[in-house]
Protein backbone atom coordinates (compact mmCIF):
# COMPACT_ATOMS: atom_id res chain seq x y z
CA UNK A 1 0.00 0.00 0.00
CA UNK A 2 1.61 3.53 -0.85
CA UNK A 3 1.88 5.63 2.04
CA UNK A 4 -0.60 8.03 0.82
CA UNK A 5 -3.41 5.77 0.98
CA UNK A 6 -5.69 5.57 3.91
CA UNK A 7 -5.41 2.60 6.15
CA UNK A 8 -8.10 0.95 8.12
CA UNK A 9 -6.64 -2.44 8.59
CA UNK A 10 -3.64 -3.34 10.41
CA UNK A 11 -0.68 -4.51 7.70
CA UNK A 12 -1.26 -7.95 7.74
CA UNK A 13 -4.91 -7.92 7.16
CA UNK A 14 -4.65 -5.61 3.86
CA UNK A 15 -2.26 -7.90 2.63
CA UNK A 16 -4.32 -11.12 3.04
CA UNK A 17 -6.97 -9.51 1.60
CA UNK A 18 -5.10 -8.75 -1.50
CA UNK A 19 -3.55 -12.06 -1.64
CA UNK A 20 -7.40 -13.38 -1.88
CA UNK A 21 -7.12 -11.97 -5.47
CA UNK A 22 -5.14 -14.36 -6.37
CA UNK A 23 -7.13 -17.20 -5.66
CA UNK A 24 -10.43 -16.29 -7.12
CA UNK A 25 -11.23 -16.07 -10.84
CA UNK A 26 -13.27 -12.49 -9.72
CA UNK A 27 -12.83 -9.99 -7.19
CA UNK A 28 -16.38 -9.91 -6.48
CA UNK A 29 -15.64 -13.73 -5.33
CA UNK A 30 -13.56 -12.89 -2.95
CA UNK A 31 -15.33 -10.89 -0.69
CA UNK A 32 -17.16 -13.40 1.12
CA UNK A 33 -13.47 -14.65 2.52
CA UNK A 34 -12.43 -10.94 2.73
CA UNK A 35 -15.76 -10.28 5.09
CA UNK A 36 -14.78 -13.56 7.33
CA UNK A 37 -11.41 -12.16 7.64
CA UNK A 38 -12.74 -8.83 8.81
CA UNK A 39 -15.06 -10.11 10.97
CA UNK A 40 -12.47 -12.33 12.77
CA UNK A 41 -10.33 -9.69 12.96
CA UNK A 42 -12.81 -6.99 14.43
CA UNK A 43 -15.71 -9.40 15.42
CA UNK A 44 -17.97 -7.20 13.49
CA UNK A 45 -18.48 -5.44 9.54
CA UNK A 46 -18.54 -1.85 9.86
CA UNK A 47 -19.60 0.43 6.62
CA UNK A 48 -15.77 1.56 6.17
CA UNK A 49 -14.57 -1.77 6.58
CA UNK A 50 -16.48 -2.84 4.13
CA UNK A 51 -15.74 -0.15 1.52
CA UNK A 52 -12.44 -0.73 1.98
CA UNK A 53 -12.70 -4.47 1.68
CA UNK A 54 -14.15 -3.43 -1.95
CA UNK A 55 -11.28 -0.78 -2.30
CA UNK A 56 -8.53 -3.55 -2.30
CA UNK A 57 -10.12 -6.00 -4.17
CA UNK A 58 -11.65 -3.86 -6.78
CA UNK A 59 -15.21 -3.85 -5.87
CA UNK A 60 -17.51 -0.83 -5.59
CA UNK A 61 -18.54 0.17 -2.12
CA UNK A 62 -22.31 -0.54 -3.42
CA UNK A 63 -21.43 -3.66 -4.17
CA UNK A 64 -19.33 -4.78 -1.39
CA UNK A 65 -22.22 -3.53 1.09
CA UNK A 66 -25.03 -5.27 -0.80
CA UNK A 67 -23.28 -8.54 -0.44
CA UNK A 68 -22.63 -8.41 2.95
CA UNK A 69 -26.30 -7.60 3.57
CA UNK A 70 -27.52 -11.18 1.75
CA UNK A 71 -25.38 -13.02 4.33
CA UNK A 72 -27.15 -13.72 7.81
CA UNK A 73 -23.47 -15.06 8.98
CA UNK A 74 -21.79 -11.57 8.81
CA UNK A 75 -22.12 -9.00 11.68
CA UNK A 76 -22.90 -5.16 10.78
CA UNK A 77 -22.84 -4.46 14.37
CA UNK A 78 -20.61 -4.54 17.23
CA UNK A 79 -21.40 -7.30 19.54
CA UNK A 80 -21.72 -7.29 23.27
CA UNK A 81 -19.74 -8.59 25.71
CA UNK A 82 -22.59 -11.40 25.93
CA UNK A 83 -25.09 -12.44 23.90
CA UNK A 84 -28.26 -13.10 25.34
CA UNK A 85 -30.50 -15.23 23.11
CA UNK A 86 -34.08 -16.13 23.90
CA UNK A 87 -35.70 -19.20 22.76
CA UNK A 88 -38.91 -18.35 20.43
CA UNK A 89 -40.08 -21.65 19.15
CA UNK A 90 -43.24 -23.23 20.34
CA UNK A 91 -42.81 -24.41 23.86
CA UNK A 92 -40.77 -21.11 24.60
CA UNK A 93 -43.54 -19.11 22.62
CA UNK A 94 -46.37 -21.00 24.45
CA UNK A 95 -44.30 -20.74 28.34
CA UNK A 96 -44.08 -16.85 27.89
CA UNK A 97 -41.35 -16.66 25.96
CA UNK A 98 -42.22 -13.38 24.06
CA UNK A 99 -43.09 -11.38 27.35
CA UNK A 100 -39.49 -12.42 28.19
CA UNK A 101 -37.94 -10.96 25.00
CA UNK A 102 -40.21 -7.47 25.29
CA UNK A 103 -39.56 -7.30 28.77
CA UNK A 104 -35.84 -7.70 28.38
CA UNK A 105 -35.94 -5.24 25.16
CA UNK A 106 -37.35 -2.81 27.95
CA UNK A 107 -34.41 -3.35 30.76
CA UNK A 108 -31.47 -3.34 28.43
CA UNK A 109 -33.13 -0.73 26.10
CA UNK A 110 -32.29 -2.35 23.10
CA UNK A 111 -34.64 -4.47 20.26
CA UNK A 112 -33.64 -8.05 19.69
CA UNK A 113 -30.77 -8.10 17.43
CA UNK A 114 -29.21 -4.97 18.84
CA UNK A 115 -26.91 -4.53 21.04
CA UNK A 116 -26.72 -2.04 24.40
CA UNK A 117 -24.65 1.47 24.59
CA UNK A 118 -22.38 0.04 27.17
CA UNK A 119 -21.12 -2.71 24.63
CA UNK A 120 -21.93 -5.78 27.78
CA UNK A 121 -25.05 -7.15 26.15
CA UNK A 122 -26.50 -8.37 22.12
CA UNK A 123 -30.00 -9.48 22.59
CA UNK A 124 -31.37 -11.78 19.84
CA UNK A 125 -33.80 -14.62 19.27
CA UNK A 126 -32.93 -17.91 18.71
CA UNK A 127 -34.12 -21.25 17.28
CA UNK A 128 -35.56 -24.22 19.62
CA UNK A 129 -32.03 -24.83 22.10
CA UNK A 130 -33.55 -28.65 22.41
CA UNK A 131 -34.42 -27.81 26.22
CA UNK A 132 -38.59 -27.55 25.52
CA UNK A 133 -39.35 -29.39 29.08
CA UNK A 134 -37.78 -26.12 30.76
CA UNK A 135 -39.35 -23.39 28.54
CA UNK A 136 -38.66 -20.29 27.86
CA UNK A 137 -35.29 -20.83 27.45
CA UNK A 138 -32.49 -18.22 27.58
CA UNK A 139 -29.11 -18.77 26.76
CA UNK A 140 -25.96 -16.13 27.28
CA UNK A 141 -22.93 -17.55 25.83
CA UNK A 142 -23.45 -21.23 25.76
CA UNK A 143 -24.81 -21.02 29.48
CA UNK A 144 -28.55 -22.09 29.62
CA UNK A 145 -31.04 -20.57 32.20
CA UNK A 146 -34.68 -22.60 32.25
CA UNK A 147 -37.70 -21.33 32.90
CA UNK A 148 -36.94 -17.91 32.98
CA UNK A 149 -39.46 -14.99 34.12
CA UNK A 150 -38.84 -11.31 33.87
CA UNK A 151 -37.86 -11.31 37.65
CA UNK A 152 -35.54 -13.86 37.60
CA UNK A 153 -34.20 -12.74 33.63
CA UNK A 154 -33.48 -9.40 35.94
CA UNK A 155 -31.33 -11.09 38.14
CA UNK A 156 -29.50 -13.04 35.70
CA UNK A 157 -28.65 -9.97 34.11
CA UNK A 158 -27.42 -8.71 37.02
CA UNK A 159 -24.61 -11.37 37.28
CA UNK A 160 -23.99 -11.29 34.18
CA UNK A 161 -23.37 -7.21 34.46
CA UNK A 162 -21.48 -7.80 37.74
CA UNK A 163 -18.70 -10.27 35.69
CA UNK A 164 -18.33 -8.14 33.03
CA UNK A 165 -17.52 -5.67 35.41
CA UNK A 166 -15.42 -8.08 37.23
CA UNK A 167 -13.26 -8.52 34.56
CA UNK A 168 -12.76 -5.40 33.67
CA UNK A 169 -11.44 -4.37 36.57
CA UNK A 170 -9.05 -7.91 36.51
CA UNK A 171 -7.93 -6.98 33.22
CA UNK A 172 -9.32 -8.27 29.97
CA UNK A 173 -9.49 -12.52 29.71
CA UNK A 174 -10.40 -12.40 33.13
CA UNK A 175 -12.61 -15.52 34.14
CA UNK A 176 -15.18 -15.52 36.38
FE1 LIG B 1 -37.47 -23.37 23.33
FE2 LIG B 1 -37.24 -25.89 22.46
S1 LIG B 1 -38.81 -24.49 22.05
S2 LIG B 1 -36.01 -24.83 23.89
Amino acid sequence: MSDNERTVFPAELEAAIAALKDHYPEERAALIPAFHLIQDEFGYLSDEALIRAGEILGVSPARSLGVSSFYTMFRRQEEGRFHVNVCRNLSCHLNGSVNLREHLEKSLGVRAGETTADRIFSLGEVECLGACDEAPVMEIDGEYHFRVTPESADRIIEEYRKRAASTEISGEGGQS
